[in-house]
């Protein structure tokens, strides 16, 4: 397949490429858009045809369900159940990185939601994926828009390294701004009321939700490695996920301890490093891939996925970085690098 790549310079004067994209999603073809956390694979989200071809285009088990991208978040009740509390995360967070799961409305195919009865619903901010949405006129069907396995793509180049020649087009709208997949919430009741259970954290934070529902749990799956035998509640954790081919061993200990660590490490053998900005002055280039200051959580979640990418090219037997906290922001970047370390912390 031919995939066509068009630059969007200026979202302003975007309307002829956007309709162009908008009638490939229409007539069942995939188009990759770039959204506010990661580039999207898109198909039209009402056609069972378009959901196999994005498995198929991404390499992705078809029990995986697919988060559906709506233009207006007004738009979800046509194709979920939602409720008060939906209306209550809407405004508070639509439009922007906040996936909410909720029962499906028959329009929205099986195979969409990977077998589930329920659906993701997200209501993008990126004015592109906005006018991509608003003009197809349906739903918009994606997944992440890295083959499965690799790290979710930030920029247009991991999109094309990862799915040139599997999709009918990719706009290309520079780099993700948050950097790491939205945060996904299921809508819960038990015989207290309402609460609400956190999949995946992301850059809505576990205390920004509570300003809207008091009650919010953390899926075990966020932080721990699930037994074999046990089933998350949502299906995309059980997979292997954001690893890199190279082994990542994420480092836990007092700042000056790692840093003690590193030095030998990079005295004995060359590896990889993804360290804090701070720390440059203290340790050898080669295999330095910094990802922002110590505090600064929101640049290390807009480097970390293309950093994880870049380190795999250096040929090192070993990535090292650290053991994120998991507080605010940090709880995402925990999630993502725990999985891409397959759990391997090593106490310094
Ligand atoms: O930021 C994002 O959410 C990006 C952009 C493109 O919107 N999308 C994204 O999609 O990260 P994906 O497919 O890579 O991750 C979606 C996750 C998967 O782990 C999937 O299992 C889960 O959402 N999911 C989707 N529908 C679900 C459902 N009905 N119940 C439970 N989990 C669901
Ligand atoms: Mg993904």
């Amino acid at each position: 397949m031919q995939t066509e790549i068009i630059t969007i310079h200026d979202p302003a004067a975007m309307s002829a490429d956007i309709d162009r994209a908008a009638a490939v999603i229409r007539r069942g073809g995939l188009v990759v858009f770039p959204t506010e956390t990661v580039y999207g694979l898109g198909g039209d989200a009402t056609s069972a045809e378009a959901a196999r071809r994005i498995y198929a285009a991404k390499g992705r088990p078809s029990d995986n369900p697919l988060i559906i991208h709506v233009a207006d978040p007004a738009d979800a009740g046509r194709y979920a159940h939602t409720d008060d509390l939906f209306d209550r995360l809407a405004a508070a967070f639509m439009p922007g990185p906040l996936t909410v799961i909720m029962p499906r409305r028959p329009c929205i195919p099986l195979s969409t939601t990977g077998g589930l009865e329920t659906v993701a619903v997200r209501c993008p901010s990126h004015p592109v994926a906005h006018a991509l949405i608003a003009a197809a006129g349906v739903p918009i069907a994606a997944p992440s828009a890295n083959l499965s396995g690799s790290p979710s793509p930030t920029c247009a180049a991991h999109v094309i390294k990862d799915l040139s020649g599997r999709v009918d087009m990719i706009l290309d709208g520079g780099e993700a701004d948050i950097g790491l997949e939205s945060t996904i919430v299921k809508l819960d009741k038990d015989q207290h009321g309402e609460y609400l259970t956190l999949l995946r954290p992301g850059g809505i934070t576990c205390d920004a939700l509570s300003c809207v529902c008091e009650r919010v749990v953390i899926a075990p799956a966020v932080c721990e490695q699930l037994a074999a035998d046990q089933r998350p509640l949502s299906p995309g954790m059980k997979y292997k996920h954001y690893a890199p081919k190279t082994p990542v061993v994420l480092l836990d200990g007092d700042g000056q301890d790692v840093l003690a660590f590193l030095q030998k490490e990079q005295a004995a053998a060359p590896c990889a490093i993804l360290c804090y900005d701070e720390e440059i002055p203290s340790l050898r280039p080669e295999g330095l891939l910094p990802v922002g200051k110590r505090a600064d959580l929101a640049a290390q979640a807009h480097a970390l996925f293309g950093r994880l990418r870049e380190a795999d090219t250096l040929g090192a037997s070993v990535i090292y970085a650290h053991l994120p906290p998991k507080e605010g922001l940090g709880l995402a970047l925990y999630n993502r690098m725990i999985r891409a370390a397959a759990h391997t912390v090593k106490k310094v």
